[in-house]
């Protein structure tokens, strides 16, 4: 199974130490209790893949290994290719892996590419990224020059597709992802930065994710908050019924102002809107790698300026703010 001591051990001696009182043994439940049906299959897959370590590996401008010439042969390639594919539907990438080209449903590098211009310099940083899906982000903050980045998110499928990618780019230490909620964190103080992108609207209590969030900070530590808005002023929240843009479990998208509004009212100084971009129908789509529906299927057929259930299409903003 799944074996965090290489974690452990890494954040035995710093500022994360505090958490082995708790972490081990919460892992430990988690493995015993937790599991879902398809998790052996899918680490099943991440076992079968090789250890590869790359000639060449950039997380700055992407995650692409590449190998020195004739190092993977034709059949291995394909054996790596049916393994990933094991772990379908991929949704945050690109990954560029020794030729293999997992295009995953979103273009999270473009994601990264509205948020990175603004950041503190993450040289030597320890941080967190909330709800982290495959650990794509995790990469490029590795890239970034953060020293430790540690992903949570429950969703197991995501661990495996993170582990996966791990074995195939040399078995690199400088990210983690831990299979947790935020709500099941302790109050750690102890990250540089936190970063909570596509997470604030899932959370029923979002004022509750943003303290959440703050406990996770060091005093003077950077919160970096990307989320859904709607227009309108700092008193317009919309709460969606029982669908938004088809899913389920969103519930409050406010204005860019009501969120500043949040965060100020949690504590949080300096708050800077940066960034507020729609999602478009080329930064989220089907494909090889995730077949299943996608947002063309979530707008409404006459008019992309509506979802189906007739609220504003998508449009994302990035805010920064900081712990006193
Ligand atoms: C829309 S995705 C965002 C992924 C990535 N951060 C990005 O911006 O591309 C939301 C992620 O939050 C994760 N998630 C759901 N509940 C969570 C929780 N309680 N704590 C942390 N993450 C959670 C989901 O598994 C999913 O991967």
């Amino acid at each position: 199974m799944i074996d965090f001591g290489d974690f452990y051990q890494r954040i035995a001696k710093g500022q994360l130490s505090h958490w082995l009182e708790t972490l081990p043994a919460q892992l430990a439940a988690w493995q015993k209790e937790s599991l879902h049906g398809q998790f052996k299959q899918w680490f099943n897959a991440v076992d079968y893949l090789p250890h590869v370590t790359p000639e060449r590996l950039d997380l700055l401008h992407s995650v692409t290994a590449e190998a020195a010439p004739n190092a993977l042969s034709e059949g291995q390639i394909q054996g790596i290719t049916t393994h990933l594919r094991t772990l379908m539907p991929w949704r945050k990438g690109p990954f560029h892996l020794y030729g293999i080209h997992i295009d995953t449903e979103w273009r999270s590098d473009w994601k990264w590419q509205r948020v990175a211009p603004h950041l503190s310099s993450l040289v030597g940083r320890t941080v967190l990224d909330v709800g982290c899906g495959s650990g794509y982000h995790l990469w490029r903050m590795v890239g970034a020059g953060a020293q430790l980045a540690v992903g949570i998110d429950p969703t197991q499928l995501f661990l495996c597709q993170f582990e996966a990618v791990r074995k195939l780019i040399g078995g690199d230490q400088r990210a983690h992802l831990l299979p947790l909620g935020i709500e099941q964190l302790p109050a750690l103080g102890a990250f540089d930065t936190v970063f909570s992108m596509g997470v604030l609207y899932h959370r029923r209590s979002p004022l509750d994710h943003l303290y959440q969030l703050k406990n996770q900070l060091v005093s003077g530590g950077e919160l970096v908050l990307e989320t859904l808005v709607v227009p309108g002023d700092a008193q317009t929240v919309l709460l969606p019924g029982d669908r938004y843009a088809q899913m389920k479990n969103v519930y409050f998208i406010p204005s860019t102002d009501a969120l500043a509004n949040w965060l100020e009212k949690c504590g949080f100084i300096d708050v800077r809107v940066v960034d507020v971009c729609p999602t478009t129908t080329e930064e989220q789509r089907k494909t090889e790698w995730m077949i299943n529906e996608s947002l063309a299927d979530f707008l409404d057929p006459r008019d992309a300026t509506k979802t189906r259930e007739g609220y504003p299409a998508p449009v994302r903003a990035v805010l920064i703010a900081k712990k006193p």
